[in-house]
């Protein structure tokens, strides 16, 4: 992927993909170029101001499931703003400081686990996985141990933006069945938890409504653990490849914070997904974008680009000033980056203090996930000693 995007950067940066019912789908591959789009107010996110309902059933970019509708990451001011203004205080930079401890503790348990377990171990399963779910779950309010249920679910939901899957309808329905038990119950029971939180909001009315409540949970779940297990291992992959950053990082973990950084840059755990709608007819360095066409920009693209970045392609934890955007930019700029950001931090800091030899195992073979939304790894193995 990395190759075709330097090559597009290079020969059509604002590239065509395709043309379907009179919209073109454009592809944004240079730093400043997507840095540009996710800043403009002139790319919309809510494609309802821009088609009829008629015109939308036609475009394959639509999916008009419920659970998803009124997600803040696809809507606009005024919308987003009331949305996003509900849940900020849950993840700014304070509110996710007072979970260090906790996400230590979780981190520990884990490494517990690992250590005492027979067979091979995979860093993702074991490790990677759990530890940004049973985080979000908590925060939440949803029990950690459905977690395996929403792994599914979730997995399903994003797989799905590639390729439907039979099971689609069955695992949005039993999601969105699931919440509507857990909301009751909650609703009967508030506690000092973002659902009983979201739910008072609703009871309030003008703040939330139950579409936007439902939106709301499955976007954090999805979000806050789709992804971040993606940083972990891509980092820890891209260590594994870099013997010599990863023994350096191992002997001094005041790199940690920014090899994350060079993680996220390198590996960028979101890339497809950063897409927007052309909200006015408009010419873009150069190209005639026209209202309605679709835009997405790639991020790992942008973060491998070589006018932006020295040596773009090298793998450096030292690297200063990392201006990457694996968590996007503007109004929709990652809510969880805060919380991504310690919770990679503390699962370095900790498997380096709990297993100094830690390497990739002989027989791993890491294999990228066919999903070109997210890039992360299908399995990582690893050996302790
Ligand atoms: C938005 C990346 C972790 C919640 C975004 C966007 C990106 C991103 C690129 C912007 C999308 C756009 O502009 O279209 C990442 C990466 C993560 C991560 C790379 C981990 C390494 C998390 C976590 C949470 C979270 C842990 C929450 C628990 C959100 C939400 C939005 C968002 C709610 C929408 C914000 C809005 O529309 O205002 N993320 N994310 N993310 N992210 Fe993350």
């Amino acid at each position: 992927a990395y190759s075709f995007y330097q090559s597009i950067r290079h020969q059509d940066p604002i590239f065509p993909m395709s043309k379907q019912y009179n919209h073109t789908s454009w592809l944004i591959t240079r730093y400043d170029d997507v840095k540009e789009l996710l800043k403009s107010q002139s790319f919309i996110k809510d494609q309802s101001k821009l088609f009829s309902p008629a015109e939308r059933e036609k475009n394959p970019n639509d999916m008009e499931i419920n659970i998803f509708q009124h997600m803040m990451l696809d809507v606009d001011p005024p919308d987003h703003t009331r949305l996003r203004r509900l849940v900020q205080p849950f993840f700014n930079p304070k509110s996710i400081r007072a979970m260090e401890p906790r996400i230590q503790t979780v981190a520990d348990t884990l490494i517990e686990e690992m250590r005492h377990k027979d067979g091979p171990l995979d860093l993702i399963d074991d490790f990677a996985f759990p530890l940004p779910i049973i985080v979000i779950s908590e925060l939440l309010g949803v029990p950690a141990e459905d977690r395996n249920s929403f792994r599914q679910w979730s997995n399903t939901i994003v797989a799905a933006a590639d390729e439907f899957e039979e099971s689609f309808i069955e695992d949005v329905q039993a999601f969105s069945t699931y919440l509507t038990k857990l909301f009751e119950e909650r609703r009967n029971n508030p506690q000092d938890d973002l659902i009983s939180k979201l739910l008072q909001a609703e009871e309030e009315g003008e703040k939330l409504h139950t579409q936007e409540l439902y939106s709301m949970v499955v976007l954090l779940i999805i979000a806050g653990h789709e992804t971040t297990v993606n940083l972990i291992a891509n980092t820890m992959y891209a260590l594994f490849q870099h013997p010599d950053q990863l023994k350096q990082l191992k002997e001094d973990h005041s790199f940690i914070e920014s090899a994350i950084e060079e993680g996220l840059r390198f590996y960028s755990p979101v890339d497809f997904s950063t897409a927007r709608w052309a909200g006015e007819d408009m010419s873009f360095r150069g190209k005639e974008i026209k209202r309605g066409d679709f835009v997405v920009a790639s991020l790992s693209s942008a973060n491998r680009d070589e006018a932006k970045f020295e040596a773009a392609d090298t793998f450096d934890i030292t690297r200063k000033d990392n201006q990457h955007l694996a968590f996007g930019l503007g109004i929709h700029f990652c809510l969880g980056a805060p919380l991504a950001r310690l919770e990679g931090k503390i699962a370095l800091q900790t498997l380096f203090t709990a297993f100094p030899y830690i390497h990739l195992a002989p027989s791993a073979q890491p294999k990228w996930k066919e999903i070109f939304l997210l890039r992360g790894l299908e399995k990582l193995e690893v050996e302790l000693t």
